[in-house]
């Protein structure tokens, strides 16, 4: 007989998973069936193969409307802490992610177009003049806090660029998205949601007079097409707030933890990062790897609008299941040796950006940002080295470290 590995309480805010979160979902992973996780009523799937036939399964959308009825929407609602915030309502609750059918894909169709990889490439002179400004910068410093002084500052940037906000708000667009995304994660308290419900408020008013703007003097930009849309009655104005709002968070702080991440996990493993610098051609590769080994947004979830099954047990209707992209991108089932980072690795069809329906628009844009960053980097500096071992965010749905203290050596 096989032993049965034994059940244990899985703590997504503690220290031990901070640190190694892939060892508590190898725990996870080898326990038969999903893992409960009661306090967000929902199930836990471990299993890349699981997760991507779940993603894939237009029987398991993003939302529980029309699913579950009036009166356990309310109570979920109430139990997710998600109630009596009307802004947070009407622009994050509701947006073209979570969305399905029929309007997830009129919302989709006004903006993929702008997100197509031809399109994204047209950026990336742009980037590279911000980014070797940035890194030109930090020549001298010696020592830094690459995340501090480098990564947070360029996702907003070139997101913001996109849109067509103005450079000096990037800052504000930054507090704004981390005070919203903050509240997606376990710590559902009072003074989280106070902050994430004003900020949707004030962020929609931002957005408002943007729209305004354009309307007096439209531009080639994506706020000006969204306005378009808007005029044109193929979205509401709350629509396109929660669209272009959704632009702006969605790649915000995920773009700055893999930056972190990325760069953590070369310096881990130096003959990687000695590969990559010998050839710089295994950028692409080395960036997807990246994505896969330490995937920045672990964390989504799906419901079940009929009886399904799931790794041939069945799951009645209504079931939540929560989707371990992070744990998924580590399964041996799936990725051989999935615990070393491997700057060469194909294929690697990781789920990273999701899948289904849901796929990340912004897949294309998040990997030239990092394409851009590590290449003036490794021109910029001979020798780049760990001061310390970072400590990760203490998190369910982010993943990245808090800091990422270097020593810099100029070529
Ligand atoms: C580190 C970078 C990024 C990661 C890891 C990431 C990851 C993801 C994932 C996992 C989803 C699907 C969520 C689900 O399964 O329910 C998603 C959706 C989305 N992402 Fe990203 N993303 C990144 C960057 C970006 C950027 C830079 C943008 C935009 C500029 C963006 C825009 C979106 C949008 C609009 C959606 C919703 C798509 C839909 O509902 O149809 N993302 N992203």
């Amino acid at each position: 007989m096989t032993a049965q590995p034994e059940p244990f309480r899985f703590d997504p805010l503690s220290a031990e998973f901070a640190a190694d979160p892939y060892a508590v979902y190898a725990r996870m992973r080898s326990q038969a069936g999903l893992f409960p996780f009661p306090e967000l009523d929902m199930l836990l799937v471990t299993r890349q193969r699981d997760v991507a036939a779940i993603v894939a399964d237009p029987r398991l959308p993003r939302m529980p409307a029309g699913i579950l009825d009036e009166a356990e929407l309310a109570r979920r609602q109430r139990q997710d802490n998600f109630h009596d915030m009307p802004s947070h309502a009407r622009f994050v609750q509701f947006s073209m992610l979570n969305s399905d059918g029929a309007v997830h894909d009129r919302l989709r169709r006004q903006v993929y177009r702008m997100f197509t990889p031809a399109l994204v490439a047209g950026q990336r002179a742009a980037i590279e003049a911000y980014v070797t400004k940035l890194v030109s910068g930090l020549a001298d410093a010696g020592e830094v806090d690459f995340v501090a002084d480098l990564a947070v500052h360029v996702p907003g940037h070139v997101i913001g660029h996109l849109l067509g906000v103005p450079e000096a708000d990037s800052p504000l667009l930054r507090t704004w998205s981390e005070n919203i995304v903050q509240y997606f994660d376990v710590d559902r308290s009072a003074a989280r949601k106070g902050l994430a419900e004003s900020t949707a408020a004030e962020f929609g008013a931002y957005l408002r007079e943007l729209k305004a703007d354009r309307l007096r003097a439209p531009k080639d930009d994506l706020v000006t097409r969204l306005v378009e849309a808007e005029q044109s009655g193929e979205m509401s104005e709350d629509e396109f707030i929660s669209t272009a709002m959704l632009i702006l968070m969605a790649g915000h702080g995920s773009t700055i933890d893999v930056l972190g991440s990325g760069l953590h996990a070369l310096l881990r493993f130096p003959d990687q990062l000695a590969r990559l610098k010998a050839d710089p051609r295994l950028m692409p590769t080395a960036v997807q790897e990246m994505f896969r080994f330490e995937s920045p947004l672990p964390f989504f979830d799906r419901y079940a609008a009929e009886d399904v099954e799931i790794g041939g047990i069945a799951y009645p209707r209504g079931t939540r299941f929560g989707l371990l992209y992070g744990a998924a991108n580590r399964d041996p089932e799936r990725f051989e040796n999935p615990d070393d980072f491997d700057v060469g690795r194909t294929p690697n069809r990781h789920l990273a950006f999701g899948g289904g329906a849901h796929f990340c628009l912004g897949n294309h844009l998040a990997r030239l940002d990092m394409d851009v960053i590590f290449t003036t980097l490794f021109r910029t500096f001979r020798s780049i080295e760990l001061i310390e071992a970072p400590d990760y965010k203490r998190s369910l749905s982010v993943r990245g470290p808090r800091a990422l203290r270097l020593r810099l050596e100029a070529a």
